[in-house]
C-alpha cells in the first residue's frame, strides 16, 4: 500500500506513517481516509495535497497510542518535532475534541471528522466480497449493511450522521445528505482501489 500522491506533502507524510504504523488495517484506514480527504480538497477547491496529507497523519500515532487519552494529543509533539505545519496539527488534533480540546473551525477540520470513521464500513464491506474489489461495491450495499447494526459494529452510524450533518453546515450550505456524501467517500475509494489493495489483489 502506498498513497496516492506520491510526492510532495502526501509523500512526507507517508514516510511517517510508515515509521510508526505497521498494521495494515490501520494503513489501509489511514489511506482510505486520505482519498476521500483529496476527493473533497478537489471538490471544494482547496490544496488536495494538504487535505490528503491530513488524512494520511491523522492516526499515525495509534499503534504507539492506541487509546484515548494519548492518541492524538501526544501524537501532536512528535509531528511538531518533524516540522509539520501547526495548521495541519490543529486539524488532526481536533478530530477528538473531547480528548484534545480542539474545536473544529476550519472546512478541511469538519471533512476529516465526516471521511474518518465511514471509510472502516466501506473497507467491511469490500472486504466480505469474494471479489474483494471496492469498485464492484454498489452503494445500496453499503445501506444494507449500514441497518445491520452487528455489521462493523465498531462504525458508529449516529456519530457518523451527525458529523456528516456538521460538515454537510459548514461546507455545503447544509445540503451534503448523508448517502451523497457516502457515495462520495465510495467513489474516492473506488478510485484508489489498487492504492488501498482493495482492487482484487486480496480475493
Ligand atoms: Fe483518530
Ligand atoms: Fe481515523
Amino acid at each position: 500500500m502506498k498513497p496516492q500522491t506520491p510526492a510532495g506533502l502526501p509523500a512526507k507524510a507517508w514516510e511517517t506513517v510508515c515509521t510508526y504504523v505497521q498494521d495494515e488495517g490501520l494503513r489501509r484506514h489511514i489511506l482510505a481516509v486520505a482519498a476521500a480527504m483529496r476527493w473533497y480538497a478537489t471538490e471544494l477547491g482547496y490544496d488536495p495535497d494538504t487535505w490528503e496529507a491530513v488524512g494520511l497523519l491523522h492516526d499515525f500515532d495509534w499503534e504507539i497510542h492506541p487509546n484515548l487519552n494519548e492518541h492524538p494529543t501526544q501524537g501532536a509533539p512528535i509531528l511538531r518535532a518533524a516540522g509539520w505545519d501547526e495548521a495541519i496539527i490543529r486539524t488532526i488534533l481536533s478530530h477528538y475534541t473531547a480528548g484534545t480540546g480542539v474545536e473544529r473551525r476550519d472546512p478541511i477540520d469538519f471533512a476529516l471528522l465526516a471521511c474518518d470513521e465511514i471509510t472502516g464500513l466501506i473497507i467491511a464491506v469490500t472486504l466480505v466480497r469474494p471479489s474483494r474489489d471496492v469498485r464492484e461495491v454498489a452503494l445500496s450495499s453499503v445501506r444494507k449493511k449500514w441497518k445491520d447494526s452487528r455489521f462493523a459494529g465498531g462504525v458508529d452510524r449516529a456519530h457518523v450522521a451527525e458529523v456528516t450533518e456538521d460538515f454537510s453546515q459548514a461546507c455545503f450550505g447544509g445540503e451534503l445528505a448523508l448517502w451523497t456524501h457516502i457515495g462520495n467517500v465510495l467513489v474516492a475509494m473506488q478510485g484508489a482501489a489498487a492504492t488501498l489493495d482493495l482492487d482484487g489483489r486480496l480475493a
